[in-house]
């Protein structure tokens, strides 16, 4: 039986040493150490012993068992740290190596002007009013005061969508101030930006789609004056506290008296320059009373209420702001323009 148990050893410690998975290790443990293993089938023949030789053979068995349990607990230290260092070696990250740099998108620059003008009109107390890009002619041109003969609603012009003229691309953004006072009671206070189209040619100035920002301030008692400050307040606010307008005599069918805009060159101050063409002022936008026709077109008694609108080009203020000399290059939308701003 000593001879039995010393055979045990050895065949147990070399199949120990060469195991290589942590789970053939276990299994070893159980082949030789569990309740059906190899060393307790020995110590169970035990009770065939002579007593004499009980107490040796018990003590080399449990020798035995303890140097099993040793030596697996051994092996497997050694398989763990071996395992855990091809890991991290498999695993080991070379904080060297150049990444790939995720581009990062940035606003157009014509949304940049748009949000910058949208917090200066909602700091003055206007809310935001938006209305479809395919209109009635209605709204666009009838409601709005425009005769039948206006030359803007020549077919040379205007984006029609049907023999009877009835459906349009809008060609101003005016005719939200149709939708709006046609569906909210005054006081209205209202800035409705949004594309626009006219059959123009494609150059440095201009381009078929363009966008424009509407305003429409309706009230009792809302005068010329009310109008002068709105925007003289908008255009120092854009272009700075000491920036000059003056405000020119001009036509449009649903204002009256209505006027062009302008504001001192903020490049020359005035002197002249090729920005503003040697004049001295920048033409920004178009404005004026809401002509009483328009009002009542909509439902309001202009003995009641009176009104001031305004219309202005994004796309120029936003050429202007940055200093862009070709239109074109806002829509072609080339990274390479568009990642200056
Ligand atoms: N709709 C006019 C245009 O496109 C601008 C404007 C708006 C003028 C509001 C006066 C009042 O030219």
């Amino acid at each position: 039986m000593k001879e039995q148990l010393t055979v045990l050893k050895n065949e147990a410690l070399a199949a120990i040493a060469e195991v290589s998975a942590l789970q053939a290790l276990e299994d070893l443990r159980v082949r030789f150490l569990g309740k059906k293993g190899e060393v307790t089938a020995v110590l169970k023949q035990m009770g065939g012993l002579s007593p004499e030789e009980r107490p040796a053979i018990g003590q080399l068995a449990n020798e035995l068992s303890e140097k099993l349990t040793e030596a697996i607990a051994a092996r497997r230290a050694e398989l763990e740290a071996l395992f855990l260092d091809v890991r991290l070696g498999a695993e080991k990250l070379d904080v060297t190596i150049p990444g790939t740099a995720r581009e990062v998108g940035k606003q157009h620059v014509l949304k940049k002007t748009l949000d910058e003008a949208m917090e200066i009109f909602i700091g003055m107390g206007f809310t935001i009013a938006e209305g479809p890009e395919v209109e009635l002619s209605a709204n666009n041109f009838d409601k709005l005061n425009a005769p039948e003969a206006h030359p803007s609603r020549d077919w040379g012009d205007t984006f029609y969508f049907d023999q009877d003229s009835q459906y349009l691309l809008r060609t101003q953004t005016s005719p939200v101030q149709v939708r709006v006072m046609e569906s909210q009671k005054p006081p209205i206070r209202v800035v409705s930006p949004g594309r626009v189209y006219r059959k123009d040619e494609v150059d440095a100035t201009h381009s078929p789609m363009f966008h424009q920002i509407e305003g429409l301030v309706v009230d009792k008692g809302i005068t010329m004056a009310d109008l002068k400050g709105t925007l003289n307040a908008l255009i120092q606010q854009l272009y700075g506290a000491e920036t000059q307008t003056r405000f020119r005599p001009h036509h449009f069918p649903f204002t009256e008296p209505s006027c062009e805009v302008d504001c001192q060159c903020f490049k020359c101050r005035g002197a002249g320059c090729a920005m503003c063409k040697g004049e001295g002022w920048i033409e920004l936008l178009g404005a004026g009373m809401v002509h009483p026709n328009v009002l009542r077109n909509c439902g309001i008694d202009p003995d009641e209420y009176s009104g001031f609108a305004f219309g202005m080009g994004l796309d120029r203020m936003t050429m202007m702001r940055y200093n862009i000399s070709d239109l074109r290059l806002i829509f072609e939308n080339d990274l390479r323009f568009l990642r200056q701003f």
